[in-house]
Order: structure tokens, then sequence, then C-alpha cells
């Protein structure tokens, strides 16, 4: 009865098609590690490192992470405003516009077409589709919230609205660009103003696509996980209001000990310090609601991920302010430390908590309980342990290519040549590919139980708050 109310076939649509980028991420990402170790299997032009790098973190990024944005966003919005979705037909058009876009990104950038700016490579005539894309997408969300029949405002609504506005803001003012040709164009900043916009972009993609939405997912998801509320509306709603106002000033973190003026960065240490006390009042705010509840961390598996999720959040949010200091930037910065962080964020907590999404939607989807809970563990410890290895053995590497790079002889000459320490990073790199392997089993067994689940699942009698993440 539900299914009719709302529109269920494009969650369902969105949740296949980022499950099928992130596969290909992830693929990617082991094809581009093992390049690292053994670069013979660099095959120019198309497959090479310089190529498929860009290629593994724009469908991990915006494949994955943003595909899951739309799935889960149009299953809340109307939850949430207990009402239909807007418009079904703009979504559908949403839903073949962001494959076409997602697949022209693999093309160009295999063809090696760039704008060299990270995280924004794609040139101009697919920075139109995809504001095209989001437009399409805020105008289906905004309007929904607009027409909705619930008058409270739950966070996870607060959270998605920054999101659709913020990412609309950073894109459009740092994809300004001259074009030359029809895949050439020169941004229309120059210098450090380039490099102080891009990495406002940057920092704040991530704040806007990889922090606000898994926030609005968590808060969404893990109440109706346990079956009891968050525990203060309050501080959710406190902290997102200062976390909105203090992500927007740490962009230049990224440009510490560069041109860029001294106290732009100054400002960007001091706000990301800051960061902590609003990041961690959602994390806190997340363990308080399992008070009473922590049994459930055993019995379901729904909770585990959501859990591991928040609790790598929080550490992100620790390691990342102390990254933003100058002096251990100087240390870490430009070293294999910096991708660990970032796989931290992104196979920790943006992918534990979209997986604990996907479990959640099964039943209300498909009708059908997850095929096999035993495999739904087996995945937890796969990706968990995955990840584990794939961020500790880069941690340990930074640190060492940090200490060579500046180890000097009494003379004042340096100890080591750029070569001793690259040589040093090969059994790092090797652990980095094997930890990448086991998250991918951990991914594909999650597919295969989804699979399984679809056809041979029993079949589901829903009451209330969920139960079925139960073992
Ligand atoms: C309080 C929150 C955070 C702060 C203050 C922070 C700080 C930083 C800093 C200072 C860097 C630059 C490191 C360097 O190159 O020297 C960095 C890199 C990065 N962080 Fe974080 N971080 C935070 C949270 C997160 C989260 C939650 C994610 C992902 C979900 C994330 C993803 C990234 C990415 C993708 C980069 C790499 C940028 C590049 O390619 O250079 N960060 N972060
Ligand atoms: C099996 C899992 C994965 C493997 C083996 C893997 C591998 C890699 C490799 C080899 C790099 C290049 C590092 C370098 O330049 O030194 C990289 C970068 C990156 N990957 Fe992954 N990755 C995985 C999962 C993911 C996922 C799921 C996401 C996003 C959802 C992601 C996002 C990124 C990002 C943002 C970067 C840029 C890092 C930087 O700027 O230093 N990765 N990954």
């Amino acid at each position: 009865m539900q299914n009719q109310q709302y529109n269920t076939d494009i969650v369902k649509s969105f949740v296949h098609w980022s499950l099928l980028w992130g596969l290909v991420a992830v693929l990617v990402g082991v094809m581009a590690s093992i390049q690292m170790t053994n670069p013979e299997f660099n095959l120019p032009p198309y497959l090479t490192f310089g190529r498929l790098r860009p290629v593994h973190t724009n469908a991990g990024l915006y494949g994955w992470g943003v595909g899951m944005i739309f799935a889960t966003f149009f299953y809340m919005v109307q939850r949430l405003c207990k009402i239909r979705l807007w418009s079904d037909k703009l979504a559908t058009f949403q839903l073949y516009l962001f494959n076409a876009t997602i697949i022209a990104a693999a093309v160009t950038l295999l063809m090696g077409f760039t704008s060299s700016k990270e995280y924004h490579e794609l040139e101009w005539p697919l920075d139109v589709m995809i504001v095209v894309l989001w437009v399409a997408f805020a105008i289906n969300i905004i309007m929904t919230i607009m027409q909705r029949k619930e008058e409270q405002m739950y966070i996870s609504l607060w959270y998605m609205l920054a999101s659709i506005v913020g990412v609309a803001i950073l894109y459009l003012v740092d994809s300004a660009a001259v074009p030359v040709t029809l895949f050439k164009s020169y941004s229309a900043y120059a210098g450090t103003n380039d490099a102080n916009v891009h990495w406002w972009f940057g920092h704040n993609a991530v704040a806007m696509a990889f922090t606000a939405p898994p926030l609005a997912m968590f808060y969404y998801f893990l109440p109706k996980s346990t079956g009891v509320p968050i525990y203060s509306h309050r501080l959710s709603i406190i902290a997102f209001w200062s976390l909105i106002f203090m992500y927007l000033w740490t962009g230049a973190h990224h440009l510490l000990w560069t041109p860029v003026p001294d106290w732009i960065q100054t400002l960007a240490m001091a706000f990301s310090v800051m960061l902590i006390a609003p990041s961690w009042g959602s994390v806190i705010n997340g363990y308080l609601s399992m008070k009473g509840q922590w049994h459930q961390m055993r019995e379901n598996y729904l909770v585990k991920f959501l859990i591991l999720g928040i609790t790598f959040y929080g550490l992100q949010t620790l390691q990342g302010p102390m990254q933003a200091v100058r002096s251990f930037s100087a240390f870490i910065h430009y070293t294999d430390w910096v991708p660990a962080h970032i796989h931290m964020g992104t196979m920790g907590w943006v992918s534990m908590i979209s997986f604990a999404g996907i479990y959640y939607l099964v039943p209300r989807l498909y009708g059908r309980q997850i095929y096999s809970v035993q495999l739904a563990n087996l995945h937890f410890w796969l990706v968990l342990i995955g990840q584990l290895i794939w961020s500790f053995s880069l941690w340990i590497a930074g640190v060492m290519q940090a200490g060579m790079w500046t180890a000097m002889n009494p003379d004042g000459s340096l100890t080591y040549t750029f070569m001793e320490t690259m040589v040093e990073m090969y059994p790092f790199w090797w652990a980095r590919t094997i930890g990448g392997v086991i998250f991918l089993a951990g991914v594909l067994v999650f597919i295969i139980n989804l699979f399984k689940s679809f056809r041979n699942g029993e079949a589901v009698v829903l009451s209330g708050a969920t139960a079925e993440g139960r073992a």
C-alpha cells in the first residue's frame, strides 16, 4: 500500500545503478593499486595510472556516493514529508542523465580530456550536464518538501537541503571557465585565486556531498533500525547549524605552506580545528541514541554498519583537523598518509552508511527479507578488515615517507634520495592491494546476497519500526 503511495521504482533504479558504479570504482581502484607496485600493468594510452585514477575517484565519489544520495534522498523525502515525490518524470529524466553523465565521464577521462582540477576533472560540456542534473534533483526535492503533509522538519531534511543548496553553489562557482574547444577549457580564475577557489570547492564537496548526506541517512536509518528515537533533536540541530557555518571557511587547509595569503591559511586552520565540535555533536548523539541498545550491535547487522560508520566519521573528523595544523601538515602533506585519511572516509564512513541504507531498503522496496544474515555479517567483516588494512598500511607508509624525506646528514644534505624512499613503499602498497581485494570480496558478497534476496528471500511482513536487521 505504501509502495503505491510513494515512488519506489526510482529509488530501486538509483540503488542498482549506484551499486554498479560502486563496483566499477572498487575494481578500478584495485587496478590502480596494482599499477603502483607493478608499473608494467600500465597500458598506454588509455589504461595508465594517470587516467585510471580519476576514473576511480569519479566512479567512487560521483557514481557510488552521489548515486546513493539520489536513491536515499528520494526514499527519505517521501517518508519524512508523507507525500509522493513531486515529479516522477523529472526523477526519471534525472536517472537517465545521471547514467549518461557517468558514462561520458569515464569515456572522456580515459581519452585524456581533463580540466586537471582534482575532483572536478570533467570538461565543460559535462559540467553543463551535471548542473542540469542537479537542478532537476533540487527542484524535485524542494518542491516535495514545500508540499509536505508533515509539519515538523526532521533533521535529515535539513541535511538534505544543505547538501542540495551547498553543492549547487560550490559547483557553479568552481566551474567558471572559458571554453576554447569542445573538450578544453581554462579556469576563469588565475594562480593562487584559482587554487583557493578550487579547494574551497574541494573540501566543501566533502562537507556537502560526503558529510551532510551520510549524516541525513544516519539520522534516518539509525532510529528506524534500532526502533528507538535519536537521543537529542536539539543537539542534532545545533550540530547542524554549526557544521554548516564552520565548514565553509576551511578549504585553504589544503593549501598550507603555499603562496596563498597567510591569514587565509590561519583562518582555515582555526575553523578546521573548531569543526571537531559540530562533527562530534552528531557522533555523540549517535552513541547516546544507543543507550540501552548496545546489545543490538551483536544482534542487528544494520546497527553494526551504522555504528561502525559513525565511528569512522568520528575518527576522520579528529584526524582531519590534526592534518589542518600547519606543523602537522608540513610532515604528512604529499605523503601516503592523505589517501589513508580519505579511504577511512570513503570506504569506512560513506560506504558503511550506504551499505546499511541498502540493507534497510531491501525489504521495503522488494517485499523480501535479506537472503542471508550470515552473508551480511561476512560482508561487514570483509569491508571492515579490508578498509583497516588499506588505511593502516598507508598511514605507516606516510609516516615513513615523511621521516625519510626530512632526514638529514650532519652536513645538511638529505639522507635519502627520492627513489630510495619510493622503494621502501612497496610492501605497504602491496598491503593496500590486499586490503582492497578483501574489500572488493566484501562488496561481491553483498551483491550476491542482494541478488539472492530479490529472487529467493522470504516474503516480508513489515510492522512499525523495522526488525529485519536482526539475526
Ligand atoms: C573535521 C572534518 C575534516 C577535516 C578538518 C579534514 C581535513 C583535511 C585536510 C587538512 C586534508 C589535506 C591533507 C593534505 O593534503 O595535507 C584533507 C584531505 C582530504 N579529506 Fe579530510 N578532513 C575532514 C573530514 C573528511 C571527511 C569526512 C572526508 C570524506 C568523507 C574527507 C575526505 C578528504 C579528502 C577526499 C581529502 C583529499 C583531498 C586531496 O585529494 O588532496 N575528509 N582533509
Ligand atoms: C577496494 C577499494 C579501493 C581501492 C583498492 C582504492 C585504491 C585507490 C588508489 C590506488 C588510489 C590512488 C592513490 C594515490 O594516488 O596515491 C585511490 C585514490 C582515491 N580513492 Fe580509492 N580505492 C578504493 C575504494 C574507494 C572508494 C569506495 C572511494 C569512494 C567512494 C574511493 C575514493 C578515492 C579518492 C577520493 C581518491 C583520491 C585520493 C587522493 O587524492 O590522495 N576509493 N584509491
